[in-house]
């Protein structure tokens, strides 16, 4: 993430400030706004206001309820009007008095429709990373920046696209480098690689033909079909030469959406077993996983093959809560 920020923001334009809890940053930003509207490896960027108020009832005052208006009425003038008919607060009590009367005043004074899931406004009221007060976090886009505009075939098991795009970052990013995605699924992952190094060629495999089908069609709407291939078959025995990549990717079923009845044991060995053959000498594999003793326990029994250099721990939304995959980056030995 603090490679792209310093890319498209400018080193000087921004700098971190107060602690924001775990896999979030504060920033204190004086560039231009429409940078942080398409940035890839952040789930979402807020706008923060800060309220000198003992309690989120206070924001219901005149003078602080003017100010929050004013802070959404100001993000929603970044985008096309109206982009934003639907809103949501999220907070701590959201469903007290005051939460609700906040709710219906933002929904009134700006015509909003207040309460839908996947809402186009997103406020969260908490408090204030300053250690007094509260903040108001508005969403500065419509959509999460992880859903993204080329996912034109959506599947249950499909990696999120941020998560997706540190991983081929983690793999390396080097120009003309060749990467594997093994259980390529919709293809997030050779997307986010396609797009960040157009040169790089890139081959999934995946063993089924509807995946493999729904992959086709968001590369089609990524302008990515040029240098990817997609291949037919099992990522434990993939019909490809040995020593032909530089570095693998995989999103492994997590046996939710995508193989309930496999047996993920083996097949994670053998995934791993396979990347060993398909990367090169000194060659990577990012790999992410609920199943954390599944693959642990496949990679003492690839120990010879595969070292970990790091795991990232994470906090995925996956249908209505959250998910905790850790993205393992793993090196040749
Ligand atoms: C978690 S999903 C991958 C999702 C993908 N990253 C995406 O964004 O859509 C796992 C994928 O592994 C595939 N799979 C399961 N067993 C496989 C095997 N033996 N060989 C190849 N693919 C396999 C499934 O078909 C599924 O598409």
């Amino acid at each position: 993430m603090g490679d792209e920020l310093v890319r498209k923001l400018g080193r000087r334009e921004f700098r971190p400030s107060a602690r924001a809890g775990e896999g979030r940053m504060q920033i204190d930003y004086s560039g231009h706004v429409k940078n942080l509207l398409d940035l890839r490896s952040v789930v979402a960027v807020h706008a923060v206001e800060r309220f000198d108020v003992p309690r989120p009832r206070a924001l219901l005052g005149h003078q602080y309820l003017t100010r929050l208006l004013a802070a959404v009425g100001w993000v929603i003038r970044l985008h096309p009007s109206g982009t934003f008919r639907t809103m949501r607060v999220s907070a701590a009590g959201q469903g007290s008095r005051t939460m609700r009367r906040l709710r219906s005043e933002i929904a009134a004074a700006l015509d909003l429709d207040d309460g839908t899931d996947a809402a186009h406004l997103s406020l969260s009221v908490r408090p204030s990373t300053s250690g007094a007060g509260w903040d108001a976090l508005i969403r500065l886009t419509p959509m999460a920046l992880s859903a993204r505009a080329w996912r034109v075939c959506n599947r249950a098991s499909a990696l999120n696209a941020t998560v997706a795009h540190s991983m081929v970052a983690l793999a390396g990013h080097r120009a003309g480098a060749r990467l594997v995605n093994l259980c390529c699924g919709s293809g997030t992952l050779m997307i986010e690689r396609a797009t960040a190094r157009p040169s790089a060629e890139i081959v999934g495999i995946d063993i089924d033909p509807e995946a493999l089908s729904c992959a086709e069609r968001n590369l089609d709407a990524a302008h990515a079909r040029n240098r990817t291939h997609l291949v037919l078959g099992d990522a434990r025995r993939a019909p490809l030469p040995t020593a032909s990549f530089d570095a693998a990717v995989a999103d492994l079923p997590f046996g939710m959406a995508s193989n309930p009845n496999g047996d993920l044991g083996s097949l994670y060995e053998e995934t791993l077993r396979e990347a060993a053959r398909l990367v090169s000498p000194r060659g990577a594999f990012a790999v992410v996983t609920t199943r954390r003793r599944l693959l642990e326990d496949a990679l003492a029994r690839n120990a010879e093959r595969w070292a970990r250099r790091a795991e990232f721990p994470l906090r995925v939304s996956f249908r209505r809560g959250y998910i905790t995959p850790s993205v393992y980056l793993l090196h040749r030995v």
